[in-house]
C-alpha cells in the first residue's frame, strides 16, 4: 500500500522534528519491513527540504512530497512554488488538485491536467484527487464530475507514456464530504468509482488509486482490504505519530 500523510497546513519545523523522533524510535523500519508498503509524508514547501533531510539523518524508510506545485514552469510569478523547486529540495512527488485547492483556491480541471503533465515531464510522481461534493452527491451526479476531473489527466497521462515517459499516476479518490467530516465512504462507494476510472478512460498504464476522506484507526484495515486499491491518503489522523504507527500495524 501506498500510505500517504497528507499534513496540509498544520505542522511546525519543532512538531516535524517530534514527530520523526517518534517514529524512529519506536522503529518504522522494522514496522515496515517486509510488508511492501510504502510511506509518504506531504508537507508544506517551507518545509520540504527540513523533513527530507531530516529522514535521511534518522534513516527512515519515508518518501517527500509537496502539496501543490505551480502550473507555469518558472519565471516572473511571485509566491509561485514550481516542479523544479520542489525536487531541487528533496521531494519526489506532490498532491495535485486536492479539494481544498479545488473549493479554495480556484483550481480547475484543466490546471490539474497542466500541473499533472509538468510533473511527469520532471519526474516527479503525480498524486491527483478527485472526488465529488455532497451537493453532486446528493444530486446523483457523483459519476459524471469524476469523469469530468478525471478525464484531463487521463490524456495527459497517455500522452506523456507516448513520449516515453514512464512514471507511475496515482489518483486518489477524495469524497469531498467525506473529508474531516468522520465520514467515510463506504467499501460499495469506493469500489463503484474505482471501476468507472480504471473502465472508462483509455489508460495504456492503469493508474494507482488510492482512498481519501475520513480514514482513521476503526476503519483503516477494512478500507485497505479493498481490492485493487494501491493506498490510502490520510488528513487529521495522521498528523499524530502514533495514530500513524498503529495504522501501520493495524495493517501489516
Ligand atoms: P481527513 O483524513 O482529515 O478526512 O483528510 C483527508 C484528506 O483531505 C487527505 O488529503
Amino acid at each position: 500500500m501506498f500510505l500517504v500523510a497528507n499534513w496540509k497546513m498544520n505542522m511546525t519545523r519543532d512538531r516535524i522534528g517530534r514527530y520523526l523522533a517518534v517514529l524512529e524510535g519506536k522503529g518504522l523500519s522494522s514496522i515496515l519491513s517486509g510488508t511492501g508498503h510504502e510511506v509518504v509524508f506531504a508537507a508544506t514547501h517551507v518545509y520540504l527540504e527540513y523533513l527530507s533531510e531530516e529522514v535521511n539523518r534518522r534513516g527512515l524508510p519515508a518518501k517527500i512530497f509537496a502539496q501543490d506545485v505551480s502550473s507555469r514552469i518558472e519565471g516572473a510569478f511571485t509566491g509561485e512554488v514550481s516542479v523544479r523547486n520542489i525536487l531541487d529540495v528533496g521531494a519526489v512527488g506532490s498532491i495535485l488538485g486536492h479539494s481544498e485547492r479545488r473549493r479554495y483556491f480556484r483550481e480547475t480541471d484543466e490546471d490539474v491536467a497542466t500541473k499533472t503533465g509538468l510533473c511527469l515531464q520532471a519526474g516527479v510522481i503525480p498524486l491527483v484527487c478527485f472526488g465529488e461534493s455532497g451537493e453532486d452527491r446528493e444530486a446523483g451526479n457523483t459519476l459524471k464530475v469524476l469523469r469530468e476531473q478525471v478525464a484531463p489527466v487521463a490524456e495527459v497521462a497517455a500522452k506523456a507514456l507516448k513520449d516515453g515517459i514512464d512514471i507511475p499516476v496515482y489518483l486518489a479518490y477524495e469524497p469531498v464530504w467525506a473529508i474531516g467530516s468522520g465520514k467515510n465512504a463506504s467499501c460499495a462507494d469506493i469500489r463503484e468509482v474505482m471501476s468507472a476510472v480504471l473502465e472508462e478512460f483509455p489508460w495504456t498504464a492503469p493508474p494507482k488509486i488510492l482512498y481519501g476522506g475520513s480514514v482513521n484507526l476503526d476503519n483503516v484495515a477494512s478500507l485497505a482490504a479493498l481490492k485493487n486499491l494501491s493506498g490510502l491518503l490520510v488528513g487529521s489522523a495522521w498528523l499524530d505519530p502514533e495514530i500513524f504507527l498503529n495504522s501501520l500495524m493495524a495493517l501489516s
